[in-house]
């Protein structure tokens, strides 16, 4: 099978790669100006108030750099940082040991929020608000419920589909934050920057390649550069040319425009299978045999971006752009 580099699954490998290579302060924490502004405020604010900072959702496509900027914030408040993952949780009793756990001020991170269990989720409803659990117990005639105060926290949600969080939780958080593709300008200098973490020396011209066909996610990027730096210890040579880019590029199976296999299999499904659209996700994902989350929140958020489809009421349609493309 061809080396799959999509941002959204990863190898104990890649997570322990990419932990080495994560901003370590926010100068390295590049883009994302509008996100890195909020967050600036309202840490400073917390700060001044002695309080824990409010609640943030963080949504946006995978790899982008919701939990560097988690940790980022954890660090620029000077707590403790919790991460869990929201489908992990699965019963009552493990979100109340992690609230219970946290001091003042502590920074709870909750992946993949939207996909927690309602169950879960409305345990949440009160400790975000009101820093108190409200727990029920006994059944019946004899039940009843018991409160515990909890250490005032921040919650930090993160998900790739903002769309699906419920209204309950999504009004508790005090601010939406909102992830965007990186321009090449901006992964340029995340490559720079890894590229001396790293040790090797990049060219421009590798580096604007690799910045380009990063489907706009430093995760991406970050992968390339590794490969690439495969290709340069093998052959011998220190620094990075065009040459290593193209191999490397060409081993990933990315294309001109950054589009690895999925992303083109997708494309071609489309035009041979559905005469171009409109197709409906559900057909599209039974042909593509390709599970309907991924599609949605790994593929296709790129693929709309880049105007190589569009969305219509009656489902997906190719562009013009994109039947030129395959
Ligand atoms: N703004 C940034 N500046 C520099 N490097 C970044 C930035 N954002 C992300 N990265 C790099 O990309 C990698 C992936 O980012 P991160 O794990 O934070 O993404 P994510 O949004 O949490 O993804 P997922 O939705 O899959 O959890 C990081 O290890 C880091 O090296
Ligand atoms: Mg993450």
């Amino acid at each position: 099978m061809a080396d799959r580099i999509v941002a959204g699954d990863l190898t104990q490998t890649d997570r322990e790669q990419e932990a080495q290579l994560r901003p370590q302060n926010f100068s390295e924490f590049i883009g994302q100006n509008k996100v890195v502004d909020n967050i600036d405020l309202m840490v400073k604010s917390a700060v001044m108030r002695k309080a824990a900072m409010d609640h943030v959702l963080l949504s946006g496509p995978p790899g982008l750099g919701k939990t560097s900027l988690a940790m980022l914030i954890s660090k620029a408040l000077g707590s403790e940082l919790h991460l869990v993952s929201g489908p992990a949780i699965e019963k009552k009793g493990d979100i109340a040991a992690v609230l219970t756990n946290l001091k003042p001020k502590d920074v709870l991170f909750i992946d993949e929020i939207h996909r927690m269990h309602i169950t879960v989720e409305e345990i949440l409803y009160s400790a975000m608000e009101d820093f108190r659990l409200d727990i029920l117990i006994g059944q019946g005639a004899s039940a009843r419920t018991m409160q515990i105060d909890l250490a005032p926290f921040t919650l930090i949600g993160a998900t790739t589909r903002s769309g699906l969080l419920s209204n309950p939780l999504r009004d508790r958080f005090m601010a939406h934050l909102n992830f965007d593709f990186y321009e090449p300008e901006q992964l340029a200098k995340i490559l720079m920057n890894n590229a001396h973490k790293m040790n090797i020396i990049l060219s421009e011209e590798a580096k604007t390649q690799i910045a380009k066909r990063s489907r706009g996610t430093p995760r991406i990027a970050n992968r390339i550069l590794r490969r690439v730096r495969d290709f340069a210890l093998v052959n011998g040579s220190p620094k990075i040319e065009s040459n290593e880019v193209k191999a490397a590029l060409s081993l990933l199976d990315i294309d001109d425009l950054g589009l690895d296999s999925m992303d083109r299999k997708i494309l071609n499904v489309m035009k041979n299978y559905y005469q171009g659209g409109p197709v409906g996700i559900d057909a599209l994902s039974a042909t593509l045999g390709e599970d309907k989350q991924t599609i949605e929140d790994v593929y296709e958020p790129y693929l709309l971006k880049e105007g190589l489809i569009l969305r219509t009421p009656r489902g997906r349609v190719l562009s013009e752009l994109a039947l030129k493309h395959i």
